[in-house]
């Protein structure tokens, strides 16, 4: 099974993929991931990429293409794979589309994030993520064990360089400049499983609701 999981920016993606996976036997792959690994180096590339993540912009829709196809390559996608932030552009998209027909494989479903803009700031400003093994946390509504120690692997837990405000705002302008069409260039192709949200859903209560939208796949 192949799938997306699409929505603005803290939205929870990243959440929500961990346990999709695990469900479903997947390989997650997180295009923000990927590229926040290759930050750790002290390379040209890193330094790229830092230029546009930093400030809130999109890497090149070139750089990220061929990064995605490389990486894609690796044997923990044989059972399938969940894309989380891939594609954000329409030329992203065709892309997809074309090597899935190369390939001869589909996407079963597109899992669409549907959640209020201001929540979402506030779960941005207070996330946590784990520097080692990139777990998220929240402050307040997500709350690691012990104070900025990740429950997964004990690593230490940090903000993101681009979980300020300003570079927050920029996120979600572009996101809803250049992403949304995405979603529509999805349904089109009819296999979009929208989940609404409310501030009151917990991590469980939208797993839940992504689980009924997939019973398709049990
Ligand atoms: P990326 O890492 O993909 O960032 P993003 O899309 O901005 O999304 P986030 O990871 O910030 O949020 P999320 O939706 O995963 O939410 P999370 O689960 O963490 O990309 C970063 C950058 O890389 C981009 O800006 C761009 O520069 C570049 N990039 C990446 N892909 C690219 C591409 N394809 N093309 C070009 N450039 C690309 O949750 C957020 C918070 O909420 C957490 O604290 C979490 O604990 C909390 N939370 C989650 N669910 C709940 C809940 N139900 N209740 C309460 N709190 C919750
Ligand atoms: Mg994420």
């Amino acid at each position: 099974m192949n799938f997306l999981i699409m929505g603005l920016p803290g939205s929870g993606k990243g959440t929500q993929a961990e346990k999709i996976c695990a469900k479903y036997n997947l390989g997650h792959l997180s295009t923000g991931d990927m590229f926040r690994t290759v930050m750790k180096s002290d390379s040209e590339l890193s330094k790229e990429l830092a230029s546009f993540i930093n400030k809130g912009m999109l890497v090149p829709d070139e750089l990220t293409i061929r990064m995605l196809t490389e990486e894609l390559k690796n044997s923990k996608y044989s059972t399938g794979f969940l894309l989380d932030g891939f594609p954000r552009t329409i030329v992203q998209a065709q892309a997809l589309d074309k090597m899935l027909e190369e390939e001869n494989k589909k996407l079963n479903a597109v899992i669409s994030l549907d959640l209020d803009e201001d929540i979402i700031i506030e779960r941005l400003v207070n996330r946590l993520v784990c520097s080692k093994c990139g777990h998220t946390f929240h402050k307040i509504f997500v709350k690691p064990k012990k104070d900025n120690i990740c429950d997964i692997c004990n690593g230490d837990l940090i903000q993101r360089d681009d979980d300020k405000l300003e570079q927050i705002i920029k996120r979600m302008s572009v996101a809803k400049e250049q992403t949304l069409p995405v979603v529509d260039h999805y349904e089109v192709i009819g296999n979009v499983k929208t989940i609404h949200m409310t501030k009151e859903d917990s991590t469980g209560d939208v797993f839940c609701k992504i689980e009924k939208e997939l019973y398709d796949f049990d």
